[in-house]
């Protein structure tokens, strides 16, 4: 049976660790499995990962545009043959993460949300948000890295976290990124086993 599980958080909350490591361990129980991330590697998301290196300026609206865009390939190419498949499919971002994002003044993450979901794309099975304050989180950041990413500023990742607030749905599964790598694959593996 397919699954289809999305990872969510703020930069340095973890979350590509944490579907990493999950990835790993269904892999090692033989169940058919792929892990995707957004921005993809397709052309669309070799264009945004130049506006994240703050190598092209993008307005939040073109930003919105082209999230939308690169999802189109990651839901066509990666994601739905995935599914058709019979395949766990694990994502690292989802459409989440562009009404988190790329609000503004112009589009607010409710509207931004609204936007990716009249496009029809697959609906998650499970959504694990990744929950972190964002002091802590740039913390890990500056530890962690050599590169700074646009939103890597504590500003930002204040607003980025209070948006994904206000937009998840009620049966996201929250985790406390706090807790050590190992206790949340273990939280999240058990969740996923009993189905949520
Ligand atoms: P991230 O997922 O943290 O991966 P990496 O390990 O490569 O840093 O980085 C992706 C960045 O892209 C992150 O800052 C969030 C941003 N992003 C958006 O702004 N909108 C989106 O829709 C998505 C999918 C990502």
């Amino acid at each position: 049976m397919s699954k289809f599980i999305v990872f969510e958080g703020i930069d340095g909350s973890g979350k590509s660790t944490l579907s990493k490591n999950i990835f790993h361990i269904l892999q090692n129980r033989n169940i058919d499995l792929d892990l995707f991330r957004e921005p993809t590697s397709f052309e669309t998301g070799i264009e945004l990962r130049k506006f994240l290196q703050n190598k092209i300026h993008l307005s939040p609206e073109e930003q919105m545009k082209l999230f939308i865009a690169d999802r189109k390939e990651s839901v066509n190419r990666n994601i739905l043959p995935g599914l058709q498949n019979k395949k766990f499919v694990l994502l690292d971002r989802y459409y989440f993460s562009t009404a988190a994002y790329q609000a503004s003044s112009l589009n607010s993450p409710m509207e931004i949300l609204q936007r990716n979901l009249v496009e029809n794309f697959p609906k998650p099975n499970l959504i694990f948000f990744l929950d972190i304050d964002p002091e802590l989180a740039m913390k890990r950041i500056h530890t962690n890295r050599d590169e700074i990413d646009v939103f890597e500023n504590l500003e930002k990742l204040i607003t980025i976290r209070e948006n994904y607030l206000s937009i998840l749905p009620k049966d996201t599964i929250f985790l406390d990124a706090s807790l050590s790598p190992e206790e949340l694959t273990d939280i999240a593996i058990k969740k996923i086993e009993s189905g949520k």
